[in-house]
């Protein structure tokens, strides 16, 4: 007698129509999130306030949602039927630079995905959040949101990213990458990050909820300085890369206070604590500075940075 043929397996994995709702689906870090979690199988709606974003073509389904208001957030939840949720706030952005607007903004969220019975949110703050001076105003609201989200019942995990490395090749932020230069606003030893592996920890987060709930995790990928920075863009484009500050010390001291006590934090306490081996236990193929290069693959002008043959 024939034996019955084995169910076909489905095409897509049982995992693979978990939903995710990811709020500014359309920033840097969102849409390298998106990427990620796609990868990984999860169904993405990302929020956008416009109604015509780029986010279907990457496959993500947009909904229309400005991500800073309650209303909002409670139909893009309602709309989207999702049950995890990444929540990211944004200082400079949507919070005009008001530390209380974006503590309002996420505690706005955390409230919305508890409304909506959200069974995973994942918070991306920022790595050692508690261990700044009272200057460096723009990570006020993280660990304040931390404290919000662990106290509200939401089940959670958290993200502490290091500094991007998207931060290399930032046009909006005058540090345009360009062929031969490397730029950043500090020479010494750093500790970077892709936003690309903050959305793979987020997939891994979400996939092990087990393991993860009520942890958090420091995403910190490669370690080094800006002439090992420059070296590695030279291997990837095999051009010689000279490495330098993009604003003298002086006026960072000067012009970004902020910012200067935070580089003071990388460069007098060698902070985050953090390395890229404990992140390599969760993620070993975490991107180097090399990788992240030859991923980005182009400079801001769109010039290709040709991998050397
Ligand atoms: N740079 C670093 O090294 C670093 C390191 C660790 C953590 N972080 C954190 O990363 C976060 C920034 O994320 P990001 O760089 O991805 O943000 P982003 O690129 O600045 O986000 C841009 C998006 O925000 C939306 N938006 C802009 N203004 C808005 C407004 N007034 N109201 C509502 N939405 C608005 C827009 O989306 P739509 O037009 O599509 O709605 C826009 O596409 C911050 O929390 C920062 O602390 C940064």
């Amino acid at each position: 007698m024939n034996q019955p043929l084995p169910a076909t397996p489905p095409a897509i994995a049982p995992e693979s129509t978990d939903k995710v709702l990811l709020l500014n689906a359309t920033g840097k870090v969102g849409r390298n999130v998106c990427r990620a979690l796609l990868e990984a199988g999860f169904a993405v709606y990302g929020t956008t306030r416009s109604a015509n974003s780029a986010l279907a073509s990457q496959g993500v389904t947009p909904v229309v949602c400005n991500y800073t208001l309650r209303a909002d957030l409670d139909r893009a939840f309602a709309e989207s039927g999702a049950r995890k949720v990444f929540v990211i706030t944004d200082f400079f952005g949507a919070a005009k630079k008001s530390a209380d607007l974006e503590f309002q903004q996420g505690r706005d969220a955390i409230d919305a995905a508890k409304a909506a019975g959200v069974d995973h949110l994942v918070f991306m703050s920022v790595a050692d959040a508690e261990f700044f001076d009272e200057h460096v105003t723009h990570l006020k609201a993280k660990l304040a949101l931390e404290k919000y989200l662990r106290e509200s019942g939401v089940p959670h995990s958290i993200l502490r990213p290091c500094a991007f490395f998207e931060n290399l090749d930032d046009p909006a932020n005058w540090n345009p990458l360009k062929k031969g230069v490397v730029k950043f606003l500090s020479m010494q030893d750093c500790k970077y990050c892709a936003t690309y592996d903050i959305g793979r920890a987020a997939a891994i987060q979400l996939k092990n909820p087990e393991q993860w709930m009520g942890k958090t995790l420091d995403v910190i990928g490669w370690q080094g300085d800006l002439h090992q920075v420059a070296a590695a863009l030279s291997k990837v484009s095999g051009v010689p890369v000279k490495a330098k500050l993009a604003m003298p010390i002086f006026l960072r001291r000067l012009l970004l206070k902020d910012l200067h006590h935070m580089f003071l934090y990388y460069e007098v306490q060698k902070g985050p604590r953090g390395t890229p081996q404990q992140f390599k236990k969760v993620l070993p193929n975490a991107l180097s500075a090399e990788d992240w290069f030859r991923s980005h693959g182009k400079y801001a002008n769109g010039e290709r940075i040709e991998p050397r043959a």
